[in-house]
């Protein structure tokens, strides 16, 4: 590990006369550019004008250098927040497995395929490479502590769904069960496995999605609603903070741009 300072780094805590608009943003002290909004409420965003630079010295982190297990530490702390997949499975003597999955996201738009990644060979992964179907359950903030107890290492053939007392329900197009207290169920055939070192990523066809009434608003799923867990580094957890609302510019709009 080595500190530097960056060429172009400057304090955000230094007057900046660029940049008045400048508000603290909880007990935490960090700074953030507050939105420049019209009367109407409508941003008044130049997208010209110079972005905030928030860094004085970096610590560079050289993975060659670092112990493996220091520097997955250092990875799973800045790629956040995780999504959760609450991976149901079936062992091929029909055994209900269930675990969380945080290197989880959206892998193919069409078809619908999603992915997560078992680090080495868990249960999850040598059950769906028995029975090429699995269900990506979403893990809601009230029930934080069963999506936990569901990380426990119970040997294989120790279903999760009876240990950890999860009411399971019958899944539309898939043999494994999903978490009946979820609000939202990818059903997923097994797409492809890819070997990367010491994990194996499980892309999964999504061919069927069951979503709670209690959480669409009108028909679409509300994140508010939704309440979803993440996972953030060491034994961190996240829950909904402020959900911030803006829409993607247009060329044809950008200043001096398709004009
Ligand atoms: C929130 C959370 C996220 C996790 N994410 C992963 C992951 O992405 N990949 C992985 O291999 N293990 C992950 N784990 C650990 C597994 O859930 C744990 O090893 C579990 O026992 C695996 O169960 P299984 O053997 O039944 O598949 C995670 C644990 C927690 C609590």
């Amino acid at each position: 590990m080595r500190a530097r300072r960056c060429p172009d780094a400057r304090r955000t805590d230094e007057p900046r006369e660029d940049l008045v608009v400048l508000e603290r943003a909880g007990d935490a002290g960090h700074l953030r550019q507050k939105p420049q909004l019209g009367d109407a409420g409508e941003s008044r965003y130049d997208p010209r004008s110079p972005p905030l630079i928030l860094v004085g010295m970096r610590v560079d982190f050289d993975p060659q250098a670092m112990d493996t297990r220091n520097f997955y530490r250092l990875l799973t702390a800045v790629v956040v927040p995780r999504p959760i997949a609450w991976v149901s499975t079936l062992s091929a003597r029909s055994v209900a497995n269930l675990a969380p999955h945080s290197f989880f996201s959206v892998a193919c738009v069409s078809p619908p395929v999603v992915q997560f990644t078992s680090v080495g060979r868990k249960d999850s992964l040598r059950n769906i490479e028995a029975t090429r179907q699995f269900v990506v359950n979403l893990a809601p903030e009230h029930l934080f502590e069963q999506v936990n107890a569901t990380a426990t290492d119970f040997p294989h053939g120790v279903s999760e769904f009876d240990e950890v007392g999860i009411a399971r329900e019958p899944s539309s197009l898939v043999k494994p069960p999903r978490v009946a207290a979820s609000p939202v169920a990818l059903e997923c055939e097994l797409h492809s496995t890819v070997l990367l070192g010491d994990s194996t990523v499980v892309f999964g066809r999504v061919v069927h999605a069951a979503v709670s009434e209690a959480v669409l608003v009108e028909g679409h799923p509300d994140v508010r609603k939704l309440r979803p867990l993440s996972r953030l580094g060491k034994d961190e957890w996240g829950t909904m903070g402020e959900v911030l609302e803006i829409s993607r510019i247009p060329y044809a709009d950008w200043p001096d741009g398709a004009n």
